[in-house]
């Protein structure tokens, strides 16, 4: 990220922050956009394979940017199911750099030989890594790291920063270790969230054979070792809130005591357009289709939850919540990669 991209982002982010204090028109900061429900392949948490398998046009998508521009939205990322299934993604990917947006994706990277130059416009990549090679193979499938190692050192070896994402079930909850260690050969950072449950585009839960106590303990021991390990991406206040949360077969409550940014703070825009909050009120709230509607407070007036446990949506709304102490947490997380 240059300098002047840091600034954009710290402006933006900045003028969400004071919406989110003083009302008014949301100034979302950030926004994720789910390019395709489609995949290659079919992790056994995810439901995104067997949702809609229709997707915006290019002209639609320039509506849904131009409109994402306005609102504020500075910080981009491209998610899907998998958006290298999408030909295209190349172009998807330049509307956004043209339109000014500071772009990452979410990718399996099994297709990035197919789509190797797109990583130009892409200033982050997350990718998934969920243990041990075996343990990942038994979430995510057989053929699910086919190429992912070497597309990982074939983005370091271009300087475009990784961070890998691993969901914590049963089968890798003793498989941190190993991450790491794969972490720091493969210069990656590793960010660890707790499987998602109840909103359409997840499926299943955990079983019984994983209790609470044991994934509290679990986040609390990641915690201690962010403090003398670098390539641990997650943020301390979002290890600090996971290590507190009550239930994890629940993944977010109305707490009466808490205030959510979604929606004000931060968007999620499904393959049709359709907009939500964030992607676990996806299901839950009545869409905006942002291709031909606008987005405004209204739409975040019948919010389901107020907190959550959903990974991303924590570290965003740690940064309204403690902004001072989350920006500064974040920056060492994300912005002190060797470029
Ligand atoms: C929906 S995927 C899209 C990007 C790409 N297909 C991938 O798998 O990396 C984004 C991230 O969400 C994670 N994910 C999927 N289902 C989840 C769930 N139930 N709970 C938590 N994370 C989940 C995936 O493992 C992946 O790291
Ligand atoms: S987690 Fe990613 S790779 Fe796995 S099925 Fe979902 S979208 Fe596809």
């Amino acid at each position: 990220m240059t300098t002047s991209e840091y600034w954009q982002l710290g402006w933006a982010f900045a003028r969400s922050l004071a919406t989110y204090e003083l009302g008014g028109r949301p100034r979302p900061f950030s926004a994720t956009f789910a390019v395709t429900n489609r995949c290659n392949l079919r992790c056994r948490y995810c439901n995104t394979p067997f949702l809609d398998s229709s997707q915006l046009s290019l002209a639609d998508i320039e509506v849904v940017f131009r409109k994402l521009k306005t609102l504020g939205v500075v910080r981009l990322g491209l998610a899907g199911g998998e958006p290298l299934v999408r030909d295209d993604i190349g172009d998807i990917a330049a509307l956004g750099k043209a339109q000014g947006f500071w772009l990452s994706l979410n990718t399996n990277l099994n297709l990035y030989r197919r789509h190797e130059s797109l990583f130009e416009h892409i200033g982050m990549v997350f990718t998934s890594l969920d243990g041990r090679f075996e343990h990942h193979r038994e979430a995510r499938g057989d053929k699910s790291l086919d190429g992912t190692l070497e597309a990982i050192r074939s983005l370091r070896a271009r300087r475009i920063p990784v961070v890998a994402i691993c969901v914590v079930d049963v089968h890798n909850i003793d498989d941190a270790e190993f991450l790491l260690e794969q972490a720091a050969q493969l210069d990656v950072r590793m960010h660890f969230q707790p499987r998602c449950t109840d909103t359409d585009i997840v499926r299943g839960a955990y079983g019984d054979d994983l209790d609470n106590e044991r994934l509290r303990a679990f986040w609390r021991r990641l915690r201690a070792r962010r403090r003398v390990d670098t390539h641990i991406a997650s943020t301390a206040l979002y290890l600090e809130h996971l290590a507190r949360w009550s239930d994890f077969r629940q993944s977010a409550v109305a707490d009466p005591g808490q205030r959510c940014a979604a929606g004000v703070g931060f968007l999620y825009v499904d393959p049709q357009g359709n907009t939500f909050p964030c992607p676990y009120t996806k299901g839950k709230v009545p869409p905006i289709n942002l291709v031909r509607e606008e987005w405004s407070r209204a739409a975040c007036r019948t919010m389901p939850c107020t907190d959550c446990s959903v990974g991303p949506m924590v570290e965003f709304n740690t940064l309204f919540r403690r902004p001072w102490r989350a920006a500064i947490d974040a920056a060492g997380s994300y912005a002190t990669f060797d470029r």
